[in-house]
């Protein structure tokens, strides 16, 4: 479990007031101007070392992707930082904690990694329907303007730097990140091939990093504590600190920061409560956001909650977006309504996605009910083995992977349900 000395978001439920002078007496902009002295190599070098990985869901090294901008401006075209604030997946809201309670560490953190990758301006994107959020961040910015830590000679240490704040229209679509791009530069929100990576052609057309808000967040915290503190914390490949968002039939529901690879019965036992019912009563858990497929009971409550650990189960850490679910769950009903979300976020744009997300959603629906043949099943696998890597961006994959994790794990109960359907009409027949 986390020691308390170890926590970066000392005020993620908002007992303390957000402004500035606030975040300023929790330590928030301290010896910034020395931190960026550190020089933009070494500073990704420690966000190397440090091992954080992006929070946004995919994991990818955040160092790894700093390094990936060019030193040298080519033809005078500037860089960007680009923060995705679109935070829209069904299960996640920690971004938001940030951004309502935290936001000066946003906001430095940009300037320490917007001149890590020698950034002109970072973008700061936000999900529509943040509209509180929005208005702080807003204001959070303005006051970081005021007290010169960001603008024109940014805390002094000669570089300027720009913070602008966006909002997004409420699509899904646009927290892919070249999605996001495409929206930022005023244009309908679809995703991009890629490759080019952002690093090689983003915003614009010139080089981007897009990182997560929470990735963000924590580089102030990771360089004035050094890498070696970040790393400690967690197992080789996953390390760290990492915002959990446990909902769903737990006791106390509730945004926490944890040590990576905590392990499931830990978290939901020391933060949330238990299971509602009691630990008996579990069915199953989506552990990182609707995007990745469920894992039973039995098989999450010792597993280590980060990357890897759900990787070896077939699932994923995604946001860490955890969604318990107990037995009085219809957990095919619950699958359904995830494809439902995805067929109306497909942005329509590549036909697997397009035509396969309805597909699978109206398959659910029968399956649902019952009124499908046992066949049906592997043909809806088969489907979502026919979209999954087959799409312009993951929400193919998205769509695809909760439905196969059910299959997997819960085909028996598809298969009642068939069997329960069949046999209530061979009784009506008799009766008539
Ligand atoms: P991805 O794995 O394609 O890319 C992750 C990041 O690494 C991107 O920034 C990408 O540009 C970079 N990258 C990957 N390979 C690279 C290479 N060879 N060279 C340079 N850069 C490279 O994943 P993606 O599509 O960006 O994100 C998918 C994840 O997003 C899912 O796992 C899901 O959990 C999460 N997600 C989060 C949401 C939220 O609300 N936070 C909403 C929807 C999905
Ligand atoms: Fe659009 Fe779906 Fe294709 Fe992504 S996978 S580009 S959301 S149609």
């Amino acid at each position: 479990m986390l020691d308390d000395k170890d926590r970066i978001f000392t005020n993620v439920y908002g007992f303390q007031p957000w402004g500035i002078d606030a975040a300023i007496k929790r330590g928030d902009w301290d010896g910034t101007k020395d931190l960026i002295a550190k020089g933009q190599d070494n500073i990704v070098e420690e966000i190397k070392a440090s091992g954080l990985r992006g929070r946004g869901g995919a994991g990818f090294p955040t160092g790894l992707k700093w390094s990936f901008m060019p030193k040298e401006s080519k033809d005078g075209r500037p860089s960007f930082l680009v923060i995705n604030a679109d935070e829209s997946e069904p299960g996640s809201c920690k971004d938001r904690e940030i951004m309502r309670h935290d936001p000066q560490k946003l906001i430095e953190g940009a300037l320490i990694a917007g001149y890590a990758m020698r950034a002109r301006a970072a973008y700061i994107y936000i999900r529509g329907e943040f509209i509180r959020e929005a208005e702080t961040l807003f204001a959070a910015v303005q006051q970081a303007y005021d007290k010169g830590f960001i603008g024109k000679n940014a805390c002094g240490s000669g570089y300027d730097f720009d913070v602008f704040v966006h909002r997004g229209a409420g699509a899904y679509i646009c927290g892919e990140e070249t999605a996001l791009l495409e929206s930022l530069e005023g244009k309908k929100g679809q995703p991009r091939l890629k490759p080019p990576f952002p690093a090689g052609a983003g915003l614009y057309g010139c080089p981007t990093t897009v990182n997560n808000v929470e990735s963000i967040a924590v580089v102030p915290t990771i360089l004035r504590r050094g890498p070696s503190w970040f790393a400690g914390i967690g197992r080789e490949g996953n390390q760290g600190t990492k915002l959990f968002q446990i909902s769903g039939h737990v006791e106390r529901p509730c945004v926490v920061e944890e040590a990576m690879s905590i392990p499931f019965r830990e978290l939901i036992e020391k933060h949330a409560g238990g299971i509602t019912g009691g630990w008996d009563n579990l069915l199953a858990v989506i552990p990182g956001g609707s995007s990745v497929p469920l894992v039973p009971a039995a098989e999450i409550m010792d597993a280590p909650m980060d990357f890897d650990g759900l990787k070896e189960l077939g699932s994923g850490l995604g946001t860490a977006a955890v969604i318990v679910m107990d037995k009085s769950t219809d957990i095919v009903r619950a699958i359904s309504r995830i494809s439902y979300f995805y067929k109306h976020e497909s942005c329509g744009q590549c036909t697997p996605c397009r035509e396969g997300t309805g597909w699978m959603w109206r398959m659910m629906e029968r399956l649902r009910e019952g009124k499908a043949d046992i066949s049906d099943i592997d043909m809806l696998h088969e489907v979502t083995k026919q979209v999954e890597g087959h799409t312009i961006c993951a929400l193919g994959d998205a769509a695809a992977w909760p439905i196969q994790g059910l299959i997997r794990h819960f085909r028996p109960e598809l298969e009642r349900r068939i069997r329960e359907y069949a046999g209530a009409g061979e009784v009506l027949e008799a009766a008539e």
